[in-house]
């Protein structure tokens, strides 16, 4: 697998990967390079799944995960290129919910614009004190482009989201945790790392497919009614059922024995 890449990061450790955007200068904003990069590592993270087990995403240095998409190459778009861009950056938004692992968003720092919508296509954020996110779009003259009138309003409810869009305000790393949009908060980002990765490895001792079909699950109910979400959930219920992970778990209980998921 390649992990060279121009603006972002790509570290493997045992089956726990940390994907880092690195344009630590611009605050690790967005521009089509680091969107080209992100498209091309997710895809070969998810051709190579099987050796995962889970993923950080994170930005580097202390002052920001991401502070948006990068405004002086979106000055010179024209409406068709920021068409594309905004497309782009949506698909790799899709690509982090689609990756078969769980994805913990370590926020450290701002997450605004783009960098807060990024960290919402994650399965859930972690983030330090200093965090600060927010939508501030509209200062610019825009709206977010990368999901983020659709993932916040979903997430924390449509008129909060509204309240956040409309006045382009910063969200303190408390009001986050209040919205439910901030899973946990941590003193320092080695702090925050570390849980990161505790969490992970706890989640990987539990079986990879139904991880894998709960996160498909729980991200599809997004789009569906109830009546649809429940039956979503008897079908890939049910798909689990004769698998190899679901008769080691089920006899591992009968045993009296811890679950052992990595004997196929
Ligand atoms: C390009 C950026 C940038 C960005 C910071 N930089 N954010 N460059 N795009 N989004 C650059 C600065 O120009 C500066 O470069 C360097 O990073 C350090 O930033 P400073 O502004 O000097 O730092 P500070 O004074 O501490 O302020 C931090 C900040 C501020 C509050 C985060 O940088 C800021 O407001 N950034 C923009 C945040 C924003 O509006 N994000 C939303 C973008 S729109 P130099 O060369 O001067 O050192 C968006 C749309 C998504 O995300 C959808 C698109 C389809």
């Amino acid at each position: 697998m390649n992990t060279k890449f121009e603006t972002i990061t790509l570290d493997i450790s045992g089956d726990i990967a940390t994907l880092t955007v690195s344009r630590e200068k611009s605050l690790n904003a967005l521009n089509k390079q680091v969107h080209t990069d992100l498209k091309e590592c997710l895809w070969q993270l998810r051709e190579n799944a099987d050796n995962l087990h889970g993923m950080i995403f994170t930005g580097a240095g202390e002052k920001a995960f991401i502070a948006g998409a990068d405004i002086v190459e979106m000055s010179e778009m024209t409406a068709q290129q920021g068409y594309d861009f905004s497309v782009l950056g949506q698909q790799v938004s899709v690509l982090f919910e689609e990756l078969p692992f769980p994805v913990i968003a370590c926020v450290n720092g701002f997450a605004l614009g783009g960098g807060c919508e990024m960290a919402m296509s994650c399965d859930f954020i972690y983030a330090t004190e200093t965090a600060v996110f927010g939508q501030p779009e509209v200062k610019l003259g825009l709206i977010p482009g990368f999901g983020g009138t659709q993932r916040l309003a979903k997430l924390i409810g449509r008129n909060k989201a509204k309240e956040i869009i409309y006045t382009g305000r910063n969200v303190s790393i408390d009001e986050a945790v209040d919205l439910g949009l901030v899973v946990k908060k941590f003193a320092t980002q080695d702090e925050m790392l570390a849980a990161a990765l505790k969490t992970l490895g706890q989640i990987s001792r539990n079986s990879p497919l139904a991880i894998n079909e709960a996160k498909q699950v729980m991200n599809q109910a997004n789009d569906l009614t109830l009546a649809e979400g429940l039956r979503l959930e008897a079908e890939r219920f049910s798909d689990i059922f004769g698998t190899a992970e679901m008769k080691e778990g089920t006899s591992a209980f009968m045993e009296k024995r811890k679950a052992d998921f990595s004997v196929k």
